[in-house]
């Protein structure tokens, strides 16, 4: 794992965005493996930027999300497909149907299974941007997922519940369960760049990369990735 620290925030989602950009000018039909929450939210905004003052062409990129929340159209305004067209999609040159987030309506076992082909159809994720849940949940993985998980349908633990209830008027409102992509879906991404800051993801961060690997901490199975890269801040390293 090569783990880059930044004194601020700012030159993090510098370098997360500048990572990104780099992948899409090298190779114009990248895909890219997209995450929501609020860690990526200036990454995108950097994104935006520079697609707007430096014209990156995104018209042949294709995207995938990893997760959505079960029964949340994407009109819903706390839907991931929602987050990523205010976010980024309707602010760069991408044609909307080359962006690709699960459905959380609609037969779901069908959705997943159609997910997975339209990955390999396009030919695998080659750089998937990841970040990470207070508990070392990647996507909507929990911990427990198994590490051989492709998308699938997931129950979320009350700890994420609450910790995403920030994003709605009522923790009732928090729909209980996910669609997210597998954990070796996210392994089988070409690069992966996972992105954290705050003391709040320091001990997380730390079970992660220090600890073995484990179910119970889905992120720790990146230590068996070939190309992945930790950008963080100095209080998400603090206990590295
Ligand atoms: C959600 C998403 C994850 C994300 C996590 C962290 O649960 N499903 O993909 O990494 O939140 O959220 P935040 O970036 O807001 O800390």
């Amino acid at each position: 794992m090569q783990v880059q620290i930044f004194q601020n925030k700012e030159a993090l989602h510098r370098a997360v965005a500048e990572r990104i950009i780099a992948e899409v000018k090298q190779n114009p039909q990248s895909v890219l493996g997209l995450s929501t929450g609020s860690s990526p939210i200036d990454t995108y905004a950097n994104l935006v930027r520079d697609h707007q003052t430096q014209g990156t062409d995104y018209s042949r990129v294709r995207t995938f999300n990893l997760d959505e929340y079960v029964g949340l159209p994407g009109s819903h305004p706390q839907s991931y497909r929602y987050f990523m067209n205010e976010h980024l999609f309707h602010h760069l040159n991408i044609p909307m149907e080359n962006t690709y987030v699960p459905s959380g309506i609609g037969d779901l076992e069908k959705e997943c299974e159609a997910y997975e082909n339209e990955i390999k159809r396009q030919g695998g994720i080659d750089l998937q941007l990841l970040g990470i849940g207070t508990n070392g949940h990647i996507g909507f993985n929990e911990p427990g997922t198994p590490l051989d998980s492709r998308t699938h349908v997931t129950r979320l633990l009350q700890e994420t519940i609450t910790a995403n209830a920030r994003f709605f008027s009522t923790v009732e409102e928090v729909p209980t369960e996910a669609v997210t992509m597998g954990i070796q879906t996210i392994m089988e991404a070409r690069q992966i760049v996972l992105l954290a800051y705050g003391s709040k993801k320091a001990a997380t961060i730390r079970d992660a990369v220090r600890r073995p690997v484990t179910e119970n901490v889905p992120a720790s199975v990146l230590q068996h990735h070939p190309d992945v890269a930790l950008y963080l801040d100095e209080e998400a390293a603090a206990l590295l």
